[in-house]
């Protein structure tokens, strides 16, 4: 039974809280469109609250980060809206952006601070983390989502060009992680959003934007295993939504425009980074698939294979690839040892003891890692 719209007006709780509403559901085909408006309450008694938490949001100025922003400081974050105000290649910056989704969330009776420090480098990534911790004296959420995208045949990228891309997705995450997990691992607590993307899958001109987000889809399983043990749970986000960088790509497509614009609002995917980003999550190391009213999963499988009795040739391994190839009875492996350990099972060697890497404490010789903040 698909409800009405309603219209939604802002205006803060008694306890000076704001939440942010979703719509009510369109038919299928309608797209939900409208814009972003607030409302007491929002989410019933079990609403996913953020009280005495502090987020950072990178890229937060504009898109999708901007909806993260907001939706968290609804739900009672601190949050720091970072964006060095760059163009969708990653060229210029203005101090703009940040500023003005700071001033939204306040208006709407939020509290925000601004950062445009770019996350591509250290310094800014750590000049970041400083604003957060000095600020309010904790960090417990970090959600990684600046970005930027340049998609052309690989022979008609730039070295320049290709290294701004890796710099921004793989550089900027791990610049974020790298500065937050010392303050996280204090605090035995954190909850890091990363953002991937459907460009994982392939396809023209993506390379070297997929490669970034591969590095990130990396990054989110092994730094889930890194901060198991400490509070700490990392995931990422894939999402699907209509902003400035998905609307360039689509090149004037105007039935595509109205489609991702009509049915992919990017205030959708904020319900999944909260979700990510909440002390509840249940998961680590997994990416969520956020695609307008649609949230599934996106995962590494790995098929059961063909076991032989002689060592495999090219030769039997080309005349039973079908077999090898066959994706029925997948395994989603949840780290490395356990995909060991599925290798070792299917080799009839189950029990053994799989490869376990325990690098959790400094090695003797090790330098100890920079946590300057
Ligand atoms: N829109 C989609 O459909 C889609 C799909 C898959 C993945 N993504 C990813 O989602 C994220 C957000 O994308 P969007 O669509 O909202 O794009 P957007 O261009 O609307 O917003 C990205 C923001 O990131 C900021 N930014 C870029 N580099 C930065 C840096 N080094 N430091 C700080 N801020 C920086 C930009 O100034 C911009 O405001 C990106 O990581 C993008 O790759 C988007």
């Amino acid at each position: 039974m698909w409800e009405r719209s309603e219209a939604l007006v802002a205006c803060a709780d008694a306890s000076g809280r704001f939440a942010r509403s979703l719509p009510a559901a369109a038919p299928p085909g309608q797209g939900v469109g409208g814009s972003l408006a607030f409302r007491e309450g929002g989410g019933g008694v079990d609403e996913m609250r953020f009280e005495d938490r502090v987020a950072v949001v990178t890229g937060a100025g504009r898109g999708l980060g901007r909806e993260y922003a907001l939706f968290l400081a609804a739900r009672g974050a601190r949050v720091v809206v970072n964006d060095v105000g760059t163009g969708i290649d990653g060229c210029g910056e203005s101090p703009s952006p940040a500023h003005a989704v700071v001033e939204e969330i306040r208006q709407l009776g939020g509290t925000a601070v601004a950062d445009v420090h770019d996350v591509s480098t250290t310094p800014g990534a750590r000049a970041l983390t400083r604003a957060a911790v000095e600020r309010w004296g904790r960090l417990d959420v970090l959600v990684n989502n600046a970005g930027i995208s340049i998609l052309r045949p690989l022979t008609e990228l730039s070295e320049d060009e290709c290294r701004r891309v890796l710099d921004t997705h793989v550089g900027g995450t791990l610049n974020m992680a790298r500065a937050v997990w010392p303050h996280m691992l204090a605090s035995r607590y954190g909850r890091i959003v990363n953002t991937c993307s459907d460009a994982l899958f392939g396809d023209n001109g993506l390379s070297v934007y997929a490669a970034g987000k591969g590095g990130v889809l990396g990054l989110t399983t092994s730094l889930a295993a890194e901060g198991a043990a400490h509070g700490i749970k990392v995931n990422a986000v894939v999402p699907i939504a209509a902003t400035r960088m998905s609307l360039e790509a689509l090149q004037d497509d105007e039935p595509m425009t109205a489609l991702l614009t009509d049915l992919f609002p990017a205030r959708l995917v904020a319900s999944v980074v909260a979700l990510l980003a909440h002390e509840s999550v249940p998961c680590t190391g997994e990416l969520l698939h956020a695609a307008g009213r649609r949230v599934g999963r996106i995962f590494l499988g790995a098929t059961e294979g063909v076991l032989w009795k002689e060592d495999p040739t090219p030769e039997s391994i080309r005349d039973r690839l079908c077999e090898v190839r066959e994706t029925e009875g997948f395994r989603t492996p949840s780290s490395l040892s356990a995909s060991m350990a599925f290798s070792l099972e299917q080799l009839g060697a189950g029990g053994a003891e799989p490869l376990a890497l325990d690098l959790s404490s400094p090695a003797p010789g090790r330098a100890e890692p920079d946590t300057q903040g």
